[in-house]
């Protein structure tokens, strides 16, 4: 049977380090409120010059997932690109990282699904590799934030929990019957809270004109949070879609060798952990020095994970989870070759 594995995986963050202490400088917030609500310390920006989009941080993590895999971009058979922060508004900040790849005709895809652009984008690629239309995928998680959040004491709630990166992996279809690969996934959306994080303009549903001076007078370009909402859905939702993908697998937390929860909230994560007892050596978090990168998040820890050896060399087994804007969430267990 054709499984998916990871063949290299990336992950490139801003050289620029932005602490909660520099955010007091431009805003009404403090170090401790922030590192007690949140669990973040520092978090990266773009630098403030270079036009510095979401594909330039996701081709820096793909040129290191790439050749780790021992690949050249023309051995691609499809790129998917997960971003809440695109360089265009259309087209996709897919498209313009082929081109930055060097590549002329190879397909490529964004998908919109926020904090849950890993987990949605490594069960399109499964389906994608299973179903023989491609066997090399290389999925880019990343997301420049800086440059649309609001830097005043107004935006403080989402401005000083989203930071600037990106995660990359390259996935490849192999012929085996051992059980590695995608083990269980389960992937869910709840329109009804769309507007609980959102940035609402440009807006094609807003007539005549989708953006107007008196909108970006009005801050409708910068995101708005329903915060308590989101806590609330995130610690109901995520031990739930994780219990659901280890019954799914056959499998209890004691055969996860790591769970990679999305970065959005330590205290979430600290909820989830305590809920589903997992062992403090078992689940990962780095949102203290990277902030919540979206869908860059999950990337970006595996490939530390994988660099600091945390996880065994050979059959280890990983539990990702995550919910974010959408609403959207879901899990999945994959097990290394
Ligand atoms: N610095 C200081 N005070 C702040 C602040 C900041 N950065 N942001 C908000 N506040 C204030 C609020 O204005 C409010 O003041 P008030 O009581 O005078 O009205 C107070 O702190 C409490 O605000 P609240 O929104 O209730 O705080 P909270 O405990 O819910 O924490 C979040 C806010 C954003 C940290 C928290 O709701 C959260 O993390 N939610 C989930 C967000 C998430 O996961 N988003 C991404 C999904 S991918």
């Amino acid at each position: 049977m054709t499984k998916m594995v990871i063949k290299g995986t990336g992950r490139y963050l801003p050289e620029r380090v932005v602490t909660n202490d520099d955010l007091t400088k431009i805003m009404d917030t403090t170090d401790e409120w922030i590192q007690q609500r949140t669990g973040i310390e520092e978090r990266r920006w773009v630098p403030e010059e270079g036009n510095v989009g979401a594909s330039d941080l996701g081709l820096e993590a793909s040129k290191i997932a790439l050749s780790r895999a021992g690949w050249e971009p023309k051995d691609l058979d499809l790129i998917i690109f997960g971003t809440l922060s695109p360089d265009l508004f259309f087209p996709g900040s897919g498209c313009l990282l082929q081109s930055k790849l060097g590549l002329k005709s190879t397909p490529a895809l964004d998908i919109r699904q926020q904090c849950t652009g890993f987990l949605y984008g490594m069960e399109i690629a499964d389906a994608y590799i299973k179903s023989g239309y491609a066997s090399r995928i290389l999925l880019v998680g990343a997301e420049v934030h800086s440059t649309g959040i609001e830097m005043a004491t107004r935006g403080r709630d989402v401005t000083v929990i989203f930071g600037d990166g990106a995660g990359a992996v390259c996935l490849e279809g192999v012929e085996t019957d051992e059980n590695v690969g995608v083990l269980a996934t389960s992937l869910h959306a709840q329109g009804d809270h769309a507007e609980a994080l959102m940035v609402e303009i440009p807006a094609s549903r807003i007539s005549p004109t989708r953006v107007t001076h008196e909108h970006l007078d009005e801050g409708r370009q910068w995101p708005k949070m329903d915060g308590r909402n989101i806590f609330k859905l995130a610690v109901k939702r995520l031990p739930e879609v994780s219990q659901t993908v280890l019954d799914k697998a056959g499998l209890t937390i004691d055969d996860i060798d790591m769970v990679i929860p999305h970065q959005a909230n330590l205290r979430i994560n600290q909820f989830f952990q305590k809920s589903m007892n997992i062992p403090d050596e078992k689940i990962f978090n780095n949102i203290q020095k990277y902030g919540n990168t979206t869908a860059g998040t999950i990337p970006i820890a595996l490939d530390e994970v994988i660099e600091q050896k945390l996880i065994p060399e050979e059959k280890s087994t990983l539990l990702f989870a995550g919910l974010g804007a959408g609403v959207t969430w879901g899990a999945m267990i994959f097990r290394f070759m």
